[in-house]
């Protein structure tokens, strides 16, 4: 397996607020905490995960590290450089060593493009190769996703492809540029389990084969813990557990995590079972932004301590952390 040795990515107590607008002209809106005090370490060669439900802030971690948006506060290294702060030369690399690959191939493809259009597009925008020399490795990129023969597809639009062929496409298009970091945001959510399983395939491939470090974005932690190394599980913006992807499986310590893994069930653990029904309610007020994010939905809390502050990750043993200030009191019972 991969070795830990160095972070490629480091995020740094990363916040992002989205301020909105108001439901009518010159009201006020309310301000919604996508992201709250992140910090992550990935290491190369790695495939992280970044797990939670819908509307948990994973998306807004991808645009923050891809550079499609800026953080409120806190700060994000890519081999130690503040990405922020790239310039020129150094923010055009970036630009060709970091892909993002979105959740929906259907609207990530321009219609208009056909297949080679769409791959090359890239080498065009970094100045790289040549006509032929583009041709050629748009049809080795289109083979190493399992476009084959690349020659049927080169020349097809996006509206002759399945949503899986499409993703392909998505994946080729991130790929051409030979990019040492990729994250995936839910790239399977549109397509079928069997589908899925052959995209899970290309990722690992990417890892294996090229040494390609990676996010990989979910909601499930059946798809993490096929793919990926280490894990982080995300509630409302708020990093709730982190740690090796088998450990925080078999071993959960924060009761979110834990209701996470009710909620499949061939992870069901007895012992642990715990009850949550619905895990998120409508967004929080900045202004009301005191105690653990978690707190309303947990059966766990402690009015005075998780009320009142918010729990930082810390360790309990190699690489695993959990933000839970009842870690004792829910061991003993
Ligand atoms: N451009 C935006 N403007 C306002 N709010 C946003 C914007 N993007 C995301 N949000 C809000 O930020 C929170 C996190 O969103 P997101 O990162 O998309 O979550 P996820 O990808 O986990 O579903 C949600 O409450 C969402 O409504
Ligand atoms: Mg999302």
């Amino acid at each position: 397996m991969h070795k830990r040795n160095e972070a490629v990515l480091k995020i740094r107590d990363v916040s992002k607020i989205y301020k909105t607008k108001g439901a009518f002209f010159g009201s006020k809106g309310k301000d919604v905490t996508a992201l709250n005090r992140i910090s992550l370490d990935i290491f190369k060669g790695e495939i992280f995960g970044l797990v939670g439900e819908s509307g948990s802030g994973k998306t807004t971690a991808g645009r923050l590290i891809v550079s499609l948006e800026e953080a409120n506060s806190g700060k994000i290294f890519l081999d130690g450089r503040e990405i922020v702060a790239l310039r020129g030369r150094a923010r055009k690399e970036f630009r060709r060593k970091v892909q993002m690959i979105f959740q929906d191939p259907y609207q990530s493809l321009n219609p208009q493009r056909s297949i080679y259009d769409t791959v090359s597009e890239p080498l065009k925008i970094h100045g790289m190769g040549n006509a032929s020399t583009r041709k050629d490795l748009a049809r080795e990129t289109l083979q190493s996703v399992g476009l084959s023969p690349p020659d049927d597809f080169l020349f097809r639009y996006p509206h002759r492809l399945s949503g899986g062929q499409r993703q392909r496409v998505a994946i080729a298009r991130a790929m051409i540029l030979n990019p040492t970091f990729v994250i995936s945001d839910e790239p399977t959510s549109m397509l079928d389990a069997s589908i899925s399983a052959q995209i899970f395939n290309i990722l690992l491939d990417m890892r294996n084969r090229l040494g390609v470090t990676q996010m990989f974005i979910t909601h499930s932690l059946a798809a993490a813990r096929y793919l990926c190394d280490r894990v982080a599980v995300i509630y409302r913006g708020n990093l709730m557990e982190v740690g090796p992807a088998e450990e925080v499986i078999r071993n959960p310590k924060h009761p979110y995590t834990q209701a996470l893994l009710d909620a499949v069930p061939k992870f069901g653990h007895d012992r642990d079972a715990r009850r949550y029904g619905s895990l998120l309610t409508k967004d929080r007020d900045v202004e009301e932004d005191v105690g653990c994010a978690f707190f309303p939905r947990c059966a766990a809390s402690d009015e005075d301590r998780c009320g009142c502050n918010t729990p930082g990750l810390s360790p309990l043993s190699d690489g695993h952390f959990v933000a839970f200030f009842l870690l004792e009191a829910t061991h003993e019972a």
